[in-house]
């Protein structure tokens, strides 16, 4: 755990010295959130409290590894611009002696109340807490401290709080690993936040037609849409299915009906979120509009990681842009939020045979390619997407292993909507029936491109993308 005083002057430093390599990073994105030194990981706490969105973020301002976790803070308006604060929250106490983790805010009494897991490890063993904090109009945390110690049955790895509130109750729901390593959604039920009953397991390996389903889930997120109860969660520990379950971890939901009464969830089979090479960990929240409203990780905690060209920078790993989500023939669709179209500069309209439209000098834009799609598009020989009546395949060139790697989507594709930010590409297939979002890393030296290639007639809109 961290003094307060020695932390902050540690940060300020590592802000002072590295704010111009950061800032000048070829691979820095331009309207994606990013932290703005050391290793940002999973959105937390997302909530709209009186017109703003309060974004925090794991955050370890002081590497570019993981380890000790504070929470970054961000505010925007309007989901495009941010404001970044001091952490809201830094591992001082001995029930988060290793890190604020993961979690979730609600407003109650018109306060936004934080709720996080405080991990502890020690010699041989680890343990969790569930703790409280309430954030302040004048941006201050106050900490409340643990409200939820590791229940039995369970190993140490109980986490990721996320709060909810249902005809007067609060309920939370935590990522689970049990005593026979298996992952579980565990959930518990209050009336004041503070004095929680456990009321069991809500789902995971063993439940609901899952046979062994992972070692351990993470991160689960529970919303009514639509009127069906869906759960998010990442399990890890899913071997590879043909061209499902391929990163080293998942992220992905099950759609359902929560019966309050007889405390029981049942659901349908798993669906992934995002067939990208780089999503994870992902987070909702309900905004003052009634838009639900996701945003993930645009990485994952695998051995790409610590090659990220970036790291030398003093930075790495960036959020997904925000999306709205909406339930469509039994599927979760995501679409960037409406706000982004500020961004759009410079619309430029063309219907031409792709390999006679001429290549696009553009690092940050967005595009979108209809009419009968049957076509690639190269960016610069690192990311090849490739469409044709029956697939959309994305490929990237691996930089840690300079071998190509490939993802790929079934299904007919009627458009594409593909968001760029220098070192990310975004992938909206059919309106957001399917995404897929990556990082990717040109060479810096060399100028970047995006070619069309195809006999057929392709329409294309893009835009470069600036503030
Ligand atoms: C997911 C996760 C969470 C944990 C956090 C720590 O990426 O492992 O389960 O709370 O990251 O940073």
């Amino acid at each position: 755990m961290y003094k307060k005083e020695e932390f902050y002057q540690n940060l300020i430093t590592k802000l002072l010295n590295n704010s111009c390599t950061v800032g000048a990073d070829y691979y820095r994105p331009q309207w994606h959130v990013s932290a703005p030194t050391g290793l940002l990981n999973d959105p937390n706490g997302l909530i709209h409290h009186k017109g703003n969105y309060h974004l925090f973020y794991q955050w370890n301002p002081l590497s570019c590894r993981h380890g000790m976790k504070v929470w970054g803070h961000m505010t925007s308006n309007d989901l495009v611009s941010w404001n970044h604060y001091f952490p809201a929250l830094i591992p001082e106490e001995e029930y988060e002696s290793h890190g604020c983790y993961s979690g979730s805010a609600i407003v109650v009494n018109d306060q936004v109340t934080l709720f996080y897991t405080g991990n502890v490890k020690f010699k041989g063993g680890r343990t969790s807490y569930q703790c409280l904090a309430t954030l302040k109009d004048d941006g201050d945390v106050q900490k409340l401290g643990p409200v939820i110690s590791a229940p039995n049955g369970y190993t140490g790895h109980v986490r990721d709080p996320k709060v909810w509130l249902h005809e007067g109750y609060f309920y939370v729901v935590l990522g689970a690993q049990d005593i026979y390593k298996q992952g579980k959604v565990i959930w518990y039920r209050s009336n004041d936040l503070t004095n929680w009953q456990f009321l069991g397991e809500l789902a995971g390996s063993g439940h609901n037609g899952f046979g062994k389903f992972g070692y351990m889930w993470e991160c689960p997120d529970l919303f009514n849409l639509e009127g069906k109860d869906i759960l998010l969660f990442c399990p890890q520990g899913l071997e590879k299915e043909n061209e499902h379950f391929a990163n080293l971890f998942q992220a992905g939901y099950v759609i359902g009906a929560l019966n309050y009464h007889t405390k029981s969830y049942q659901h349908g089979a798993f669906q992934e979120f995002d067939l990208g090479f780089d999503f994870y960990a992902p987070q909702t929240m309900e905004d003052e509009y009634g838009r639900r409203i996701l945003i993930g990780w645009m990485g994952l905690p695998d051995e790409n990681e610590s090659y990220h060209p970036t790291i030398k920078n003093g930075w790495v790993h960036q959020m997904t842009c925000p999306r709205v989500l909406t339930l469509k023939n039994n599927k979760l669709y995501q679409q960037p939020v409406k706000e982004l179209e500020v961004l759009r500069k410079n619309e430029t309209k063309i219907i031409s045979i792709a390999n006679d439209i001429p290549s696009l000098q553009l690092r940050c834009a967005e595009m979108i390619v209809e009419g009968g799609i049957n076509c690639q598009i190269n960016l610069s020989d690192i990311v090849l997407i490739h469409v044709d009546n029956t697939e959309v395949t994305l490929k990237r060139k691996n930089w840690r292993t300079n071998l190509w790697e490939s993802r790929s989507w079934q299904g007919s594709i009627e458009i594409l909507q593909i968001l760029l930010d220098h070192s990310s590409i975004e992938l909206f297939i059919n309106n957001g029936e399917a995404v897929m979002s990556s990082r990717f890393f040109s060479p810096c030296n060399e100028s970047f491109y995006i070619t069309f290639e195809g006999s057929e007639v392709i329409h294309l809109t893009y835009w470069e993308l600036s503030y």
